[in-house]
């Protein structure tokens, strides 16, 4: 391997090689077998492509709106928790990150600095995740300050009532550090003295009763425009814009919650056929190459997010690694376009891929 990483694996490779055991694991896991985890990337590579030819490719616009925030391309970075962890920088760095590449970030309710040293530290567009714990008025909190600090959505993530099954940090005895976010609020520093303390901890402390009607309690406290993060079937979509959601992440959590969910780009069409534009359908999990990006761009998505690919980069060579994480994503993607003959995002469409299903029909 070359000493510069030259696409996202490599970053992989040597994230391994600098982080600890235990935090490694913590990043990189999934849920059980981990079916859902090898699945989330290989169901990308059996998506081939439709290419068209001599379509004028030279110039490629690659930036786009998103929740009407003009961004660089459709590249996002995911939520994801204790980025300090990987890096002392934590996600001031993530953040800085973003805003150096025009993109967004969505901040985890589960980072290791807070929301408001993560906005005064850049001014990348800020989108805030949250948790609903059973103390509600941690939400409220939480939102409360997110809309002051300027983040400008809340992305509420709907596939946690409890924790998945992550078995290498229960034989890691994963430690939780204190949340930054609750600090004054709620210790996070929960000691279990058998299996991963984050299992413990989320176990006592989420509100596995939050359901649909709830979605209108969380807008009763907020202006922000609320994105559910978590749908894979045309059921909860449906649901989902029922109850008035300005978003939906077609996720399963990077495969970290229930195994044998289907792939995220596979449940992706059911979805985006149910919201029939609606409202704006993005995607997380398995995003590795600048051909998976336009992959779910040709079944529907407006946009993607990264999740262990951001953290892999900031814990190789901080904030700069993330940057050129998103850069690669962007490059690949942008020669993708080239060599499909789509000189901007809106040329893409659904006839320039066959899924796995038409090629076998
Ligand atoms: C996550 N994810 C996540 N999601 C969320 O809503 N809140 C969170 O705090 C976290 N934390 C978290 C930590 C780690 C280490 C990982 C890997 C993932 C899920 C995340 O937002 C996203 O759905 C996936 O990471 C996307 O898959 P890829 O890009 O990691 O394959």
């Amino acid at each position: 391997m070359a000493a510069e990483p030259v696409n996202l694996n490599e970053f992989q490779i040597m994230a391994k090689k600098v982080l600890p055991k235990m935090y490694y694991d913590f990043y990189t896991g999934g849920a059980e077998d981990q079916y859902t985890l090898k699945e989330n990337v290989e169901a990308f590579q059996r998506i081939t492509f439709r290419p068209r030819v001599l379509v004028d490719v030279s110039r490629i616009e690659l930036s786009t709106t998103i929740l009407g925030h003009t961004i660089s391309s459709p590249i996002m970075i995911a939520p994801t928790s204790m980025h300090k962890l990987a890096h002392p920088e934590g996600e001031i760095a993530t953040a800085t990150a973003a805003a150096a590449c025009n993109t967004i970030m969505v901040l985890s309710f589960s980072a290791t600095c807070s929301l408001e040293e993560v906005a005064a530290s850049c001014n990348a567009v800020r989108f805030f995740q949250l948790y609903v714990y059973k103390r509600r008025s941690i939400a409220a909190n939480l939102v409360q300050r997110a809309e002051r600090n300027g983040y400008k959505a809340i992305i509420l993530t709907v596939d946690c009532p409890r924790l998945g099954r992550r078995e290498a940090d229960i034989k890691n005895n994963m430690i939780v550090p204190q949340l930054k976010n609750l600090e004054g609020l709620l210790s996070t520093q929960v000691v279990s003295d058998k299996g991963s303390s984050l299992e413990a901890y989320a176990n006592e402390t989420f509100d596995a009763s939050l359901c649909w009607k709830d979605v209108g309690w969380l807008k009763s406290i907020t202006k922000l425009p609320i994105v559910v993060k978590g749908i894979l079937t045309r059921e909860d979509a449906m649901k989902a814009i029922e109850v008035g959601v300005e978003g939906i992440i077609v996720s399963n959590h990077g495969a970290r919650q229930l195994d044998f969910t289907p792939a995220t780009i596979s449940a992706l069409e059911e979805v985006v056929d149910a919201v029939k534009g609606k409202v704006p359908v993005l995607l997380d999990g398995g995003v590795r190459r600048g051909t998976d990006v336009f992959k779910a761009l040709a079944l529907g998505a407006q946009g993607v997010f990264v999740g262990r690919p951001a953290i892999y980069g900031l814990a190789v060579k901080g904030g700069q690694g993330v940057r050129q994480v998103i850069e690669m994503l962007k490059n690949e993607l942008e020669l993708t376009m080239a060599l499909s003959g789509c000189p901007s995002l809106k040329d893409i469409s659904r006839s320039h891929v066959r899924t796995e299903r038409e090629r076998l029909q």
